[in-house]
């Protein structure tokens, strides 16, 4: 009883917590560029010429050297290196409605068991596929920022492990349906697609370090080796997008979900992660950036909007030691975002950003798009060929997808259509 008091007090202590951060954040905001004119002068590193100095003019060069040099530095400067090791994984479904969405999908809960020498760790995923499907059905992997149970309002839905822990039952945490408008789930399933979601904080609970030091336990990666290496050792982003591809290796089990139709969609923070696992993980055919910003799909070395210095400092349990070398440095990094984005060829990438959205750089995000193209091109894909951002409102949707939605910071039912859209035209539906 005391124990769980403790750990209540402490998650109660955190949140505050997160709100003085918050606060502090928006004050360091006041120091931001976003200013177009005084972006700095910058070049971008070229994907296709390799650390020699070699240029990669096919397929094979890019696949067998080029690709694995991108990866290394990515891991080495940014997100940290992912162990190897395997984890032991067994999953159950824990809880089933075959009639929901009034029948048109079965839900299903999947407590997720990793275990690893004596130790183990659990995270809960909430899925839905459709009842009435021909065949097997295309699957959106992707996480939640605040539980199982904001998705929707259903009570059938279980607290996500990390929030379970909360003693009061009545707590605000525990509210139901909290970001139902990010999830559009019934529009996902009548489009024949299902969706696949946990919460992130089951795998590596987003708290910053400042003061609450989160328990090692809570964190997946506490299960598995680190690098000796301090400065590439993994963090957050690095353990999201791992967690990523441990959902996907449920989900090509299944007998209702198509393997070779998997995406993965994140939000923001998630989105950083989701374009991480999607660089790493092969079996993921679409990579879904919303509003990913910087350390997702916006160019560093632009230095507008939020920048080096200041995610290193506000989430310093994000990314690897060694990207702070970059803080107020961006110019010295030997890649930018474009790198992370060229990765996804010659799979299926869509960039998303929002008109009011500036702290995230929407035409950073756009032109790290159209610089990863010649990777794409390399495959002859028709990526996005054209300097010029879409108009607001209008999606460019070749191999690789970009839109500009009016408005602020989110993922909507607007973005979620045009993902749709992209990924039927993708999968040929
Ligand atoms: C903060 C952070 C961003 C991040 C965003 C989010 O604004 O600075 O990098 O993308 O939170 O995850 O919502």
């Amino acid at each position: 009883m005391k124990a769980r008091r403790d750990i209540f007090l402490k998650i109660v202590a955190v949140v505050c917590l997160l709100c003085a951060v918050a606060a502090t954040a928006s004050a360091k905001r006041r120091n931001i560029n976003y200013d177009e004119s005084k972006v700095p002068n910058y070049t971008l590193p070229n994907p296709l010429v390799c650390n020699d100095g070699t240029k990669v003019t096919t397929v094979e060069q890019w696949e067998k050297q080029r690709r694995s040099e991108i990866l290394q530095m990515l891991s080495k400067e940014i997100y940290g290196e992912t162990p190897e090791a395997r984890l032991k994984t067994k999953c159950k479904v824990v809880a089933e409605n075959r009639n929901a969405l009034g029948g048109k999908a079965t839900a299903q809960q999947v407590m997720f068991t990793f275990s690893r020498k004596g130790k183990k760790h659990q995270a809960l995923a909430l899925v839905y596929y459709p009842n009435n499907r021909q065949g097997r059905v295309p699957v959106f992997v992707g996480y939640n920022f605040k539980g199982n149970h904001c998705v929707t309002a259903d009570e059938w839905v279980l607290y996500s492990p990390y929030f379970d822990r909360l003693e009061e039952r009545n707590h605000k945490l525990l509210q139901r349906g909290t970001q139902i408008e990010r999830w559009p789930v019934e529009l996902i399933i009548e489009r024949g697609y299902a969706v696949v979601t946990m919460c992130y904080h089951d795998i590596y609970p987003d708290i910053v370090p400042r003061k609450a030091k989160p328990s090692d336990e809570m964190r997946l990666s506490n299960l598995l080796p680190v690098t000796d290496d301090e400065g590439c050792r993994w963090q957050a982003i690095g353990v999201w997008a791992y967690g990523l591809s441990r959902m996907a290796d449920w989900v090509v089990k299944q007998p209702w979900a198509d393997k070779d139709k998997l995406c993965v969609i994140g939000h923001s923070r998630q989105g950083k992660a989701a374009l991480w696992a999607g660089a790493q993980d092969e079996r993921f055919r679409v990579v879904i950036s919303n509003n990913s910003g910087c350390g997702g799909a916006a160019l560093s070395k632009r230095v507008i909007g939020e920048n080096v210095e200041f995610i290193t400092r506000q989430f310093p349990h994000w990314f690897c030691r060694n990207f702070t070398k970059y803080s107020k440095r961006e110019h010295a990094l030997p890649f930018d975002q474009h790198f992370l984005l060229a990765l996804v060829a010659p799979r299926h990438l869509y960039v998303a950003s929002a008109t009011a959205d500036r702290w995230a750089d929407p035409k950073g995000e756009y032109l790290a798009t159209y610089h990863s193209s010649p990777v794409f091109e390399l495959y002859g894909m028709k990526a996005v060929s054209s300097k010029q951002m879409p108009k607001v409102g209008e999606d460019v949707q070749n191999d690789v997808g970009s839109h500009i939605r009016e408005g602020k910071h989110a993922i909507l039912e607007y973005d979620w259509r045009r993902y749709l859209d992209f990924c039927d035209k993708v999968f040929k539906r």
